[in-house]
Order: C-alpha cells, then structure tokens, then sequence
C-alpha cells in the first residue's frame, strides 16, 4: 500500500468507530455534530501508525485513537467560543455555539472531554508494562497533555496574550503546549498501545516525544501561515482569525517565508528523531506523513 491508502485505511478505521458513539439526541446530537464534521484525523491516525511502528495493529490502539480524537474536538470547540478566538466556521460547518448556543457548546466539549477518557479507560488493555496497564499509562499521558501542563495550558497562554507582543521563545513555548502536547500524547499513547503485548525498546517512547514535539511546532506555524494566507473555504474555518483577534503568531514576527523555512527545519528534526528509535515495525508513512503535513492546504 502507498501513502495515500494507507492514510485513507488509518482515516476510514477511525471514522467508522467514531460513528459508533454518540447516537442519541440532546447533547450527545452536539457531541457528535462537531466529533464526525470532518478533519483531517492527524491525530488518531499517528495514534495507530505509532501503534503499528511499534510492532503492532492499528486496530490495537484504536479505542486510545478515538479518545485522542474526543480530545481535540473538545478543545476546538472550546478554541472557538465568542470568549476564546470567537470563531463561526469549523471543519466547514457553523462552529457548535453558532449552531447549538454557548451554554450547550460548553457542555458538548466538556463532555467529550470525559468521554476521552472513558473511551482510553475502556480499552482492552490489561497487560501491563513497568508495573503500569497500558491504559492507565495512555490515561495518564492524556491526562497530562490535556491539562495545565499542556493544551489548556498552552491556550491560557495563548488567548491570554492577545494584543499583546511576544517573542519568539513565548510563542514556542505556547505552541509546544496548546498543539504539540496533544501530539505528543497522540503518538505516545499509540507505542503504549503496542507496549506489554511484545517487547517494545524504550528508545520508541523517546523517539515518539521528539518526533511529535518537533511535528507540534511545524504544526502550529504552518497553522497560522494558512490563516494568513488561505481561505475560509479552503480551510473550512476562517482565514484572518489570528489577524482580527491581534494574535502574536510567527507569521507577523518573521513573516510568511521565514516561517515556512522553520516549518521544513522542524518537519526534518521529526524525521531525524523517528529515525533514532529501534521500530519493530515500518515508519516510513510517519516520515511521509511529516513531510505531507509540512505543505498541507488545510
Ligand atoms: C486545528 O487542528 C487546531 C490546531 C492545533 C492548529 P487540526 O488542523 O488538526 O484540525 P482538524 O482536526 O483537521 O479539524
Ligand atoms: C488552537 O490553535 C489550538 C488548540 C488547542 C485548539 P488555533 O486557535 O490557531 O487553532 P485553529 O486555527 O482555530 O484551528
Ligand atoms: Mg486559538
Ligand atoms: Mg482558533
Ligand atoms: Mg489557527
């Protein structure tokens, strides 16, 4: 199989559980409004390719892919409250509070949060690895992603400092936590998922937090050079959001080119860091995935 059907194979195993949740009216109707809109499914779909790098199946770490999964949309539902960056369009469709009101958008994400975790927690994974079951390992790296250590902090940082200036180092720092921290957790729980049922090298672990930090940054700037040069139609939520919310973005400290040079210096320290792991299993579509996510359009 070549990248692109093995990205559609990661991306239609996902789709298809995500399906499964969430069926009934009231706030699960928003839960799964905003769940199943789309995207791009980054991050399930490296949950189950670490998974498989690691020696194992992608279908193996597929119940911690869909808690990922209910973690991000959870904080893009919250990223785009009147109160945050107040945002209309999401994954081409009206964003949860335009189309459920604020109070309901809230809830939807708070609790899809929890659903995260029931989701990991749930999991079949009772063997244990270092005293630890796999679950409640993936529990815990989520958990840490998730909160002031990571994503939530990242964003306090981040809506905090509107109209504010920040230097490079600021803005590193809050991408590596609002954005790079649930990758990081991504691809981490996803060797996890591997983990205890075969003899996975610690240097795995090391190579995932490194490949998915440096993925992070090159992430969050290729973010924001397509919110300043792209459109809302071909990012299916609004282009020029950082501009009108005077957000301090590497893209208005060093400019378009410069930033699109950091995304390739970043997206090739990924590639240099996967290398550095003892796989069991192939990572040439974690290399391939880097460079595509490097030159996305949306
Ligand atoms: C958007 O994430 C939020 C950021 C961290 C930049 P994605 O670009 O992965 O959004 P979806 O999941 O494809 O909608
Ligand atoms: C948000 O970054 C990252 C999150 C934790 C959701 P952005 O605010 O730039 O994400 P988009 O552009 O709205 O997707
Ligand atoms: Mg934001
Ligand atoms: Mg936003
Ligand atoms: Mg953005």
């Amino acid at each position: 199989m070549d990248f692109q059907q093995q990205l559609e194979e990661a991306r239609e195993l996902v789709e298809a559980r995500l399906r499964t949740f969430f069926s009934g009216g009231g706030l699960e109707e928003a839960m799964r409004y905003s769940l199943l809109a789309g995207g791009k499914r980054i991050r399930p779909i490296l949950t189950m390719k670490f998974c498989e790098a690691a020696g194992g199946t992608l279908e193996e770490a597929l119940d911690f892919a869909c808690g990922v999964e209910m973690l991000h949309t959870y904080s893009l539902i919250h990223d785009d409250l009147p109160c945050m960056d107040n945002d209309d369009l999401r994954r081409g469709m009206l964003t949860s509070h335009k189309k459920f009101g604020e109070s309901v958008a809230i809830l939807a994400g708070d609790a899809l949060q929890a659903a995260a975790f029931q989701t990991v927690l749930s999991a079949k994974g009772k063997w244990r690895h270092g005293g630890q079951t796999a679950v409640a390992l993936a529990a815990k790296i989520l958990a840490e992603a998730a909160g002031e250590t990571g994503m939530c902090g990242g964003q306090y940082w981040d809506t905090d400092g509107n109209g504010q200036p920040r230097t490079a180092e600021d803005l590193m720092d809050i991408n590596d936590k609002k954005t790079g921290a649930l990758l990081r957790a991504a691809c981490m729980m996803g060797v996890c998922a591997s983990m205890g049922r075969r003899e996975v090298s610690e240097s795995c672990m090391d190579a995932a937090w490194h490949y998915a930090t440096n993925l992070g940054l090159a992430f969050q700037i290729r973010d924001d050079i397509l919110d300043a040069v792209s459109t809302a139609e071909e990012l299916g939520k609004p282009a020029g959001s950082d501009a009108a919310n005077q957000k301090a973005t590497y893209v208005n400290l060093m400019g378009v080119e410069a930033c699109e040079v950091q995304v390739l210096n970043y997206t090739t320290q990924a590639k240099e860091a996967l290398d550095s792991g003892r796989w069991l299993g192939d990572t040439a579509f974690l290399m391939e995935l880097a460079d595509s996510l490097a030159v996305r359009r949306n």
